[in-house]
């Protein structure tokens, strides 16, 4: 459907108060995300053409984040906390300038899909003067009610204000409307505060406008898409919420997870067909694994990229910057950061592998350590193609070892090693015939005397 221009208004003036948190409650993350970026990216997906966002007085924090993932966004301050249709006005000044539909968001929903965003807006593009997003409630304590008659929505009623037979109904609000251009400023001037609560209600525009002789409709979608955070328990349900979605939709394109409620995505996981996921994995943010990869068992990604065909874990953790080569093997109680693998190189046991590069084909002994950091620089270890690195190497960075060197095991390397040599760091080793007999006879006859 061809759709005009839209802006979104976006509430996240709220105190946050149940969170007992010293994070605004909008910045807590859901998949790996601030809620409110997860809102402000499904906004902008359904065709928000302009976006405002209501932070309360002092949002210092929230103000600076938003500077940094919506840079377009205006920013209005809503001093006092008086209702949602107080805050929406704080946006007078963009509503004011734009001249088509207004869609109302909340910043601590965050699973909204924008197909959603969209039907709403859609219901506009077909004639309703105003478009609300219901769901029928398992429970519907706490929301605003929606009072539909002969298919129009006439009222919406909030809980703490409503007869006994409006509690009975289960259609509830979720918050989320859609407005015709140019119809907000003055519905929200006319609305008062004359309620439960002494708040100014935006859900009271829905009754305001009946009265004006306004088409309001109800546009229903799943419940889960509206789960509301306002405590850490809410906050740990929508996070359930994100993961089983992302967990169905990585099956969905191809990847197999054994088992699926132990494996744990971030908003922008990407994972190729044919991957194999095994329990007990967790995906941080920024991670693409191509097709064809094995991840083990306890493994932990974050910011890193897995090339096809390679092979993860058990236990391995690659850190931001890891960029693990086509069929290369990272083993268990392996971190790798900031360094890349090349194809098929092998990092197999206990190995720290930090700003590092390390060449096709090499294979890292069991125990080797990058010793990258001296207290105030990172230094850069950079191992050839088809090198071989001993068991228990320290490699003192920066180093360079070229193609085809070997280092023996438990050197420790603070030269170059050029290309095909072999460098022994450790002390020659002594053996003395007989000699553990002689200490322990020494030592048992010492102890006897005492
Ligand atoms: C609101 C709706 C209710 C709906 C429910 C869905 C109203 C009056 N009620 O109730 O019908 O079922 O959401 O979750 O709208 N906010 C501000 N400034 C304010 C007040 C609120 O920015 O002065 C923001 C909050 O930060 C929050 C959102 O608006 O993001 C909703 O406010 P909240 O007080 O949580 O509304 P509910 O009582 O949950
Ligand atoms: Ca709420």
């Amino acid at each position: 459907m061809t759709m005009s221009a839209c802006l979104a208004v976006v509430l996240a003036a709220g105190e946050g108060t149940r969170m007992k948190s010293s994070l605004p409650k909008v910045l807590h993350p859901v998949g790996g995300r601030p809620m409110v970026d997860a809102v402000i990216d499904s906004a902008r997906k359904a065709g928000a053409s302009s976006l405002a966002v209501v932070v309360g007085a002092g949002a210092d924090r929230l103000r600076a984040h938003l500077h940094k993932t919506a840079p377009e966004a205006a920013l209005h301050e809503q001093v006092q906390r008086l209702g949602t249709a107080h805050a929406v006005l704080a946006a007078e000044a963009t509503l004011a300038q734009h001249t088509g539909d207004v869609l109302v968001l909340y910043g601590d929903t965050p699973l909204v899909l924008p197909e959603t965003f969209q039907r709403v807006r859609d219901e506009i593009a077909r004639g309703a003067d105003i478009a609300v997003l219901g769901f029928e409630a398992r429970d519907p304590h706490g929301y605003g009610r929606l009072v539909v008659r002969d298919g129009r929505l006439t009222a919406i009623v909030e809980e703490k204000d409503a007869d006994a037979a409006t509690r009975a109904i289960t259609l509830c609000n979720s918050g989320i409307m859609a407005f015709r251009a140019g119809l907000l400023p003055d519905l929200l001037k006319a609305i008062g505060n004359n309620n439960a609560k002494s708040e100014y209600y935006l859900t009271d525009a829905i009754a305001v406008g009946a009265e004006r002789g306004l088409r309001a409709v109800v546009v229903t979608g799943p419940e889960d898409e509206f789960a509301g955070v306002n405590d850490r328990i809410q906050l740990s349900v929508a996070e359930d919420i994100f993961q089983r979605r992302a967990r169905a939709a990585a099956m969905a394109a191809g990847v197999t997870l054994i088992a699926p409620e132990t494996v744990f995505f971030s908003h922008d996981t990407v994972l190729g067909r044919d991957v194999l996921v095994e329990p007990n994995v967790v995906f941080g943010p920024g991670v693409t694994v191509a097709d064809g990869v094995t991840i083990r068992a306890f493994s932990h990604l974050e910011e890193a990229k897995v090339a096809t065909g390679a092979i993860i874990g058990p236990y391995a953790r690659l850190r931001p910057g890891a960029d693990v080569g086509p069929e290369a093997h990272v083993g268990n109680f392996v971190e790798i950061k900031n360094a890349t693998l090349g194809a098929g190189a092998k990092v197999n046991h206990l190995t720290y592998i930090g700003d590092a590069s390390v060449g096709a084909k090499t294979n890292i002994g069991a125990g080797t350590i990058t010793c990258n950091y001296d207290g105030f620089f990172k230094h850069k270890t950079e191992i050839g193609a088809g090198a071989f690195i001993g068991s228990h190497s320290t490699l003192v960075a920066p180093v360079t070892i070229g193609d085809g060197a070997l280092t023996a095991a438990g050197s420790v390397i603070t030269d170059d090693v050029p290309e095909d040599a072999m460098a022994f760091g450790r002390a020659r080793q002594s053996v003395f015939p007989a000699r553990a007999r002689e200490l322990r006879a020494r030592l048992a006859a010492a102890k006897a005397k005492k």
